[in-house]
């Protein structure tokens, strides 16, 4: 999505102007043109050369001694622009940028432009947290310029504390989904659940599954690429939550019920992608169960079916919109599936058939088809998780405009 978009990436005078050029780098890569713009003391840090060479481009550092080199205006810049980066941003350039100062090209840029503008702060923990910085940030956010907020970790003052520049990969996230945030699922809440659930055996054993959480995941993040507000519930997984997505973790299919049905009122789609346990152990026991020559026999209690449940809301409220389900099946993937769809009263059935080992859980490709309320299926090839998760929403926008959900559209 960063194919021969013009981002403009300012740069300026913090520490962090290093890991600036990894950014520069990340971005080229994935086939952006990035004119980067250095302030003064960020050419203290880091040669504009590094940037140059990274992006094979000119590097602006003057406000007016490259422009004739460049042939262009002072606002070319601003108005070629697809988005505004500015990684590093200091605490002098956040107060100019509040200030509608244009000083420098940086700032200048900021104000010429109509591109979407991310800002990635990093300074001193005390300069950070200062009232006046704090008021300036929320003054850029008001005004619709969106912020990476620091990390807390180890300041180049020797500190601990939040400044810390956000790592790169997270600006790269968030900087699509600021390229994307006009895209088809604009102002759109979308719910989705990712992971398999675990349910407690004793203190230290549970009855699990092999879900990864891969595909919800990559629902999660695809569709914040496209401009969706996310709340991504998931239980437990070894990824790294989305940058931008508001996660909320849960452990057992109890928790993740709660999770859900506490989040749909106010959602326009659900994506149910998590493998949630049909059964849970009858008994936790409170200490550790003994191994014993007896053996263990264990019984098991059905768990709601939270996609029941959400029909049953849905019956009384219209909300949300649209359901999406899953099906992970081993046999008569497209039976199973459209009875999965009817008896619960889904919009949209997501099926794949988790015995081959290119598809299912922990891979990363899945082979599925796509089955509609109307019993158009979609059978689709080998795709990696993010392409699937991009023809899902799809269909997803599309129920949105059955619906008649896109008035303005
Ligand atoms: O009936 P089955 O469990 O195979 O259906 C899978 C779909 O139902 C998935 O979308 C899954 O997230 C959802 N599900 C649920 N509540 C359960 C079990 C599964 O909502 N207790």
């Amino acid at each position: 999505m960063l194919k021969d978009k013009h981002i403009v990436l300012g740069v300026t005078g913090s520490i962090a102007a290093y890991k600036a050029a990894e950014l520069a780098s990340r971005l080229a890569q994935e086939g952006a043109l990035v004119e980067v713009i250095m302030t003064r003391s960020a050419q203290e840090f880091v040669a504009p050369l590094t940037f140059q060479t990274l992006t094979q481009r000119p590097v602006i550092t003057e406000m007016f001694q490259l422009l004739s080199e460049m042939n262009i205006a002072h606002v070319a810049l601003a108005q070629r622009a697809d988005l505004v980066l500015i990684a590093p941003a200091t605490a002098n350039t956040i107060a100019k940028l509040a200030h509608g100062l244009a000083d420098d090209m940086l700032s200048a840029t900021v104000l010429a432009t109509r591109a979407p503008v991310l800002i990635a702060p990093a300074m001193e923990t005390n300069m950070y947290e200062n009232p006046v910085t704090q008021a300036n940030l929320a003054s850029l956010v008001a005004r619709g310029m969106m912020v990476v907020e620091p990390e807390v970790g180890h300041l180049a003052s020797g500190r601990h504390g939040k400044g810390r520049m956000a790592d790169p990969a997270v600006i790269l996230a968030m900087a699509k989904q600021a390229l994307g945030r006009d895209g088809d699922l604009a102002g759109r809440r979308v719910v989705v659940t990712a992971g398999g659930t675990q349910e407690p055996l004793d203190p230290v054993r549970f009855v699990g599954n092999r879900s990864s959480g891969k595909m919800g995941y990559a629902l999660a993040l695809a569709a914040l690429e496209r401009g969706a507000q996310v709340t991504l519930i998931s239980a437990p997984t070894r990824l790294s939550p989305p940058p931008g997505a508001k996660m909320e973790f849960v452990t057992t299919a109890a928790e993740m019920r709660d999770a859900v049905m506490g989040s749909i009122a106010g959602a326009d789609a659900l994506i149910m992608a998590a493998a949630v346990a049909d059964y849970r152990p009858a008994e936790v026991a409170r200490q550790k169960i003994k191994k014993g020559p007896q053996g263990l026999t264990l019984r098991l209690r059905p768990n709601p079916d939270i996609l029941m449940e959400v029909a049953e809301y849905r019956r009384s409220t219209g909300k949300p919109s649209v359901v999406v389900g899953f099906a992970a099946e081993t046999e008569d993937l497209a039976a199973n599936a459209r009875a999965k769809l009817k008896a619960k009263g889904l919009d949209l059935i997501v099926a794949n058939d988790v015995t081959s080992s290119d598809s299912g859980f922990d891979s990363d490709t899945n082979r599925a088809l796509i089955m509609d309320r109307l019993g158009q299926t979609s059978e689709l090839p080998l795709l990696a998780k993010s392409e699937l998760a991009g023809q899902v929403l799809n269909h997803v926008v599309e129920l949105f405009r059955n619906a008649g959900f896109f008035t303005s559209k």
